[in-house]
């Protein structure tokens, strides 16, 4: 299964916030229209994409480090990572988080580090990212709206 990572221009974002999670789920990513409508430049919001068909969304977040001190200026962090939830448990998740590194390290040349944060209750999310190749630092986030978050790293190379 081949899915593309790609960046949002502005006439996509509608479609976008047609990619729904389920309730439940809501406490860990927000809606994708809560996502736009909260991001400044510094935040490039993604597509990705199964054939011609829009299943998931994340955002990059160039300036990750200003809200979290435990990544170096230049670091990206990854936000709101969601797959819709009509497509979920079919491997979508997992081939796009390892399809960050690759296309990442494409698109931000200057960058070397990714970072994210996992609620500790979110599993399914927390198998994803470490099955795509991220590595846990062990470090608890405990700033989070929703409980206590994993730290979680990938290097980029260049
Ligand atoms: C997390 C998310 C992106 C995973 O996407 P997905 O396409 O359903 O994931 P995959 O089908 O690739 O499955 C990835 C792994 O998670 C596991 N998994 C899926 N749902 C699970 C669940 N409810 N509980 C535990 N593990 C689960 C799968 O078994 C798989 O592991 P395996 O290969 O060892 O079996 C998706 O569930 C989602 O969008 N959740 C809501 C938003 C969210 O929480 N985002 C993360 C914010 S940090």
């Amino acid at each position: 299964m081949a899915v593309v990572l790609k960046r949002l221009t502005h006439d996509l974002y509608e479609s976008a916030t047609s990619l729904l999670v389920a309730p439940e789920q809501l406490k860990f990513t927000g809606t994708v229209a809560d996502a736009l409508a909260g991001i400044d430049e510094a935040c490039h919001p993604h597509g990705i994409w199964l054939d011609r068909s829009m299943v998931g969304f994340f955002i990059v977040d160039t300036q990750f480090d200003h809200e979290f001190d435990f990544c170096e200026a230049g670091s990206l962090g990854i936000r709101t990572f969601l797959i819709d939830g009509q497509r979920q448990g079919q491997g979508l998740g997992k081939t796009a988080v390892k399809a960050l590194r690759p296309y990442l390290t494409g698109a931000y040349p200057a960058s070397a580090m990714i970072w994210l944060t996992v609620n500790c209750k979110n599993l399914a999310a927390y198998r994803c990212y470490e099955q795509g190749g991220f590595t846990d630092t062990g470090d608890l986030y405990l700033g989070g709206a929703a409980g206590p978050q994993h730290v979680m790293r990938q290097a980029l190379t260049h």
